[in-house]
């Protein structure tokens, strides 16, 4: 292979699992990332598990002069951009922010490569961008409509690029829409470390279990589902690392952009969710049901086929596989990377 693979957001939880399927897969990479919501070790750990080198740099997407200069070092081919900020709650008591930080570093991002020539790119974008879905499993053609600041930066960041791509033909782009990513690689190395109190089901089902919090809130058990509880399309995060590389293997075949669905196909409630996750602990965890939490939407899941078609990819693993790898994850690291 000969050019390398610039990862922004590298060093967080998505980006640090596919620059591990990459490096394994042959791949050269160039982490960016301005660590406001990651550590570094991750990036060590990748390099321990993998035995190859990680050639990081911590910068600000939004530093167009400091991004340049990284992308003028390295023999860069294509870039994965996974860099943003993504708490939907944050995001509408903190538009501007959002808006900046996720559209302007897009926007600086394409601008370097622009000037250096490298038109091959894969975006993090999420099926947050179908709001209340019509109907379920849900495909690429389905109508689009966020109902959050953090969801409308995803679809302002698709329609840039949708723009681009016609301005300059040269352009091969895909929008991969992740479903729920949870799980982590199975070595227990490597994994999901948010800051202060998650907002995601996951991250704090295990936080319950490792004892850092007494009990799980259920966001409601009225809704029109088989027990009452919200569902999701839960996908490994390994399994969505390994759709990142199918994406880059592929590109060449896909010129313009299109988006693509990283979904499993298959949705569990939380309920569900919970009880894979005690199976995985061993014990029953703590949880009580509270109110429904604005906002949520009664249930998603993909249709996972254009990824078959496009990209040759799906998913592997289940629901008890994702639940025993965060728990490796979690109990080998109960404070994340700050685990002494
Ligand atoms: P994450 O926060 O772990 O990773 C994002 C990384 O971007 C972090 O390492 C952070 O330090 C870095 N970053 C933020 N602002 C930056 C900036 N201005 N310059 C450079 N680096 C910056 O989140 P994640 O879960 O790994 O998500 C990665 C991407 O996938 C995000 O774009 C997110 O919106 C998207 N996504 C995530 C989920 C999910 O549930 N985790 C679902 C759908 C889409
Ligand atoms: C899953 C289910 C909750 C926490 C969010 C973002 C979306 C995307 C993924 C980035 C829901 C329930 C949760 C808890 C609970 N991120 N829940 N108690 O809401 O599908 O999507 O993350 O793009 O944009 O909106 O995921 O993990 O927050 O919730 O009962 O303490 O778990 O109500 O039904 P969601 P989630």
């Amino acid at each position: 292979m000969s050019g390398a693979v610039l990862l922004t957001g590298g060093a967080g939880y998505i980006g640090s699992h596919t620059c591990l399927v990459l490096l394994e897969a042959g791949h050269d990479v160039v982490v960016v990332d301005d660590l406001s919501n990651a550590s570094e070790e991750s990036l060590r750990r990748v390099a321990e598990l993998t035995g190859r080198p990680v050639a990081f740099h911590q910068v600000d997407l939004r530093d167009t002069e400091a991004l340049d200069a990284v992308v003028a070092e390295h023999p860069i081919e294509s870039v994965v951009h996974f860099a943003g900020l993504k708490a939907v709650g944050e995001s509408v008591e903190q538009p501007l922010r959002y808006y900046d930080v996720n559209v302007g570093g897009t926007v600086s991002l394409l601008d370097v490569l622009q000037r250096r020539g490298i038109r091959r790119l894969v975006f993090s974008s999420s099926a947050t961008v179908y709001g209340e879905p019509e109907t379920v499993p849900i495909d690429e053609a389905a109508p689009v409509g966020a109902t959050n600041p953090y969801g409308r930066t995803k679809l302002v960041i698709e329609q840039i690029l949708a723009d681009v791509a016609v301005a300059d033909p040269a352009w091969h782009m895909v929008a991969l829409r992740y479903f729920n990513p949870v799980g982590a690689h199975p070595s227990g190395r490597i994994g999901e470390d948010p800051r202060g109190i998650p907002n995601n089901l996951m991250p704090f089902v295990m936080q319950v279990a490792v004892g850092r919090r007494d009990e799980l809130v259920v966001f409601g058990d009225d809704y029109p589902t088989p027990d009452g509880t919200c569902v999701r399309d839960y996908i490994h995060v390994m399994d969505l690392a390994e759709g990142h590389r199918a994406a880059l293997d592929r590109l060449d075949d896909l010129p313009g952009y299109r988006p693509v669905n990283l979904g499993t196909g298959s949705g569990s409630t939380v309920l569900e969710v919970v009880a894979a996750a005690s199976r995985a602990v061993g014990r029953r965890l703590p949880r009580r049901v509270g109110d429904r939490r604005a906002g949520d939407v009664v249930a998603s899941f993909a249709d996972p086929s254009r990824a078959q078609q496009v990209l040759g990819w799906q998913a592997g693993r289940g629901l008890d596989e994702m639940c025993a790898d965060a728990w490796r994850w979690q109990s080998n690291n109960p404070q994340g990377y700050a685990t002494p």
